[in-house]
């Protein structure tokens, strides 16, 4: 396999609104960026990976007031929850910014300078209808009965005198940047729904400061208006890595900059495919390689409403199923472009069937064998058959496939592929029947041959698994007394050395679940927030 020591790889993803607790669907987003940067890394790249927080605006402000605290108080909380629950995953970020950062803010406001002196940013008045819960104006005829087309919300009419970019004048360089780059807006279906509902009808020019709330960044120059939340947003991935619009920037940024990928939801792929490149033309600064929409995460069949007390936290999750349970189910059963769904029976389901029964089952019988047979100890005897030859074209074809499959970020079908592996080698257990081989003293080489195989595929298998669960891939490596293996190695089968011992006893990586049981502290979770918030059944 190729390793690529000597390229640095920059990815985001969006910053998370600090107006509450992250849900599973937010949460799945950080952890499908820390499954890119992990294999990225085991690829050999130089990776810097950054999350954080978006903290500014109206509603938060509101939020705040509503908690009786201040709006800082209120946000060093919830970022603080925030990471608290990234940490709790394992998400693996190099930096995580925080919008109300002192160097952030700064150069935020550095960028309106520029974009100002410029012509690119001007004052006028904004007359529309407007929603809060979206901080954003819309058109008469982007209303839907009153109601905001992106939440639903209620919008009102308002006025205020606003700063605005001149998105126009940059449309048609981003239409032709969008055209020469298809791997720019990906998927493509993202890339057509762009062209052909926003770029291709006309931009709108976009306001960019408001004068109705204070919690925002302050235009410096001109004292009342502070940076509307976009701007402000979009900036943390090139201020969080030290760009300064007076030509100052870091040499971290030289590095780093343009970005290689942007992973955001599919609801802001609008932000960050049409306003964030044109706020980088006129920083005239290159465009990110790519900016990818995933799709999201529902809760069965409806959406996830507190007030419902169905929403699901990931900790509260990885509380019932454990961390990697949680992280295999997101990675695996999240479509590539459709959304997916999350419910408890579901969860239950995939934890025994493939967790327990394929993965757990399979490390803890190839480790009792091993004991019972041998002592522990691990030895390829030279015995081959022809069963064999499939099992190794398997092993050795995995990580390619998965290699091609996170290229394009198709996590959900990497992880397939390694799953198949580890089903490939439960078949191969069936196949040679090794408790048949171990009463027959003339098939004892055979029988060591054939552990020594299942032994290096889990290895293999377990090694090409750490981006998707790396605690797993740590526990089954320490029961097999094994190093993870290169990435260059992992199309090369039979590196295991001879000799190698396997810890005596197995550890139970999943236990298997009962939905019942299962039912029943969901239920309990969901009185604690329905109590949480006053509310009684
Ligand atoms: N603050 C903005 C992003 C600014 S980026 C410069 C924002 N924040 S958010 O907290 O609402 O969403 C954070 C990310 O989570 C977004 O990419 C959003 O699409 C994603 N998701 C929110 N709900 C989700 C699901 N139910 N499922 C999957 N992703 C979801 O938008």
């Amino acid at each position: 396999m190729k390793r690529h020591d000597d390229e640095r790889f920059y990815m985001t993803t969006a910053i998370a609104y600090t107006s509450g607790k992250p849900h599973i669907g937010n949460t799945y987003e950080a952890i499908l960026a820390d499954s890119i940067a992990r294999f990225r890394r085991m690829q050999g790249y130089d990776v810097f990976f950054q999350t954080g927080t978006d903290e500014h605006g109206q509603k938060i402000e509101d939020r705040a007031g509503a908690a009786g605290k201040t709006p800082k108080q209120y946000v060093d909380e919830i970022s603080g929850t925030v990471r608290e629950v990234w940490d709790c995953m394992n998400v693996s970020y190099d930096k995580f910014i925080r919008t109300t950062d002192p160097d952030h803010m700064e150069r935020v406001q550095k960028i309106f300078k520029k974009m100002h002196a410029k012509g690119d940013i001007y004052k006028d008045y904004y007359e529309g209808m407007y929603c809060k819960e979206c901080e954003a104006f819309y058109t008469p005829s982007q209303i839907e009965d009153g109601k905001c087309p992106d939440c639903g919300s209620e919008v009102h009419p308002a006025k205020e005198e606003a700063y605005f970019f001149r998105m126009s004048k940059y449309a048609d360089r981003l239409i032709e940047h969008i055209n020469t780059h298809p791997e720019f807006i990906q998927p493509v279906s993202r890339k057509n729904e762009m062209m052909n509902n926003f770029l291709l009808p006309g931009l709108q020019d976009l306001c960019v400061s408001r004068t109705s709330f204070k919690w925002g960044i302050p235009v410096d120059f001109d004292p009342g208006h502070v940076v509307y939340v976009w701007l402000d947003a979009l900036s943390n991935y090139i201020t969080g890595i030290g760009f300064d619009a007076e030509g100052n920037s870091t040499e971290q940024y030289k590095k780093l900059w343009p970005a290689d990928l942007h992973l955001v939801g599919k609801d802001i792929i609008r932000f960050h495919t049409i306003y964030w490149p044109i706020f980088l033309m006129s920083l005239d600064q290159e465009l990110p390689k790519q900016v990818f929409g995933h799709p999201w995460l529902l809760q069965g069949e409806s959406k996830m409403s507190k007030s419902r007390g169905n929403v699901l936290y990931a900790d509260d999750l990885a509380g019932i199923f454990g961390v990697d349970a949680v992280r295999y189910f997101v990675l695996h059963e999240m479509p590539f472009e459709n959304d997916g769904t999350i419910t408890w029976e579901l969860m239950t389901e995939r934890v025994n069937s493939d967790l327990a029964n394929i993965l757990g089952n399979l490390v803890n019988r190839t480790i009792s064998m091993s004991n019972k047979y041998f002592g522990g100890i691990v030895e390829d005897k030279g015995v081959y058959e022809e069963v064999d030859g499939d099992l190794k074209t398997v092993v050795t074809g995995t990580a390619p496939a998965v290699e091609e499959k996170m290229q394009h970020l198709r996590a959900a079908d990497a992880i397939t592929d390694i799953f198949n592996l580890f089903r490939r080698c439960n078949k191969y257990i069936d196949e040679t029947t090794p408790w048949i081989l171990a009463k027959e003293e003339d098939k004892k080489d055979r029988l060591a041959t054939v552990l020594y195989n299942l032994t290096e595929s889990i290895i293999i298998g377990a090694t090409l698994l750490e981006p998707f669960m790396p605690e797993t891939t740590g526990k089954i490596l320490k029961q097999l007394n094994a190093v993870p293996r290169d990435y260059k190695d992992l199309d090369t089968f039979g590196l295991l050395e001879n000799g190698t011992k396997v810890v005596e006893k197995t550890e139970i990586l999943f236990a298997r679940l009962d939905v019942n049981e299962v039912l029943e502290k969901a239920e309990e979770l969901r009185q604690k927030q329905l109590a949480a918030l006053g509310i009684k059944e």
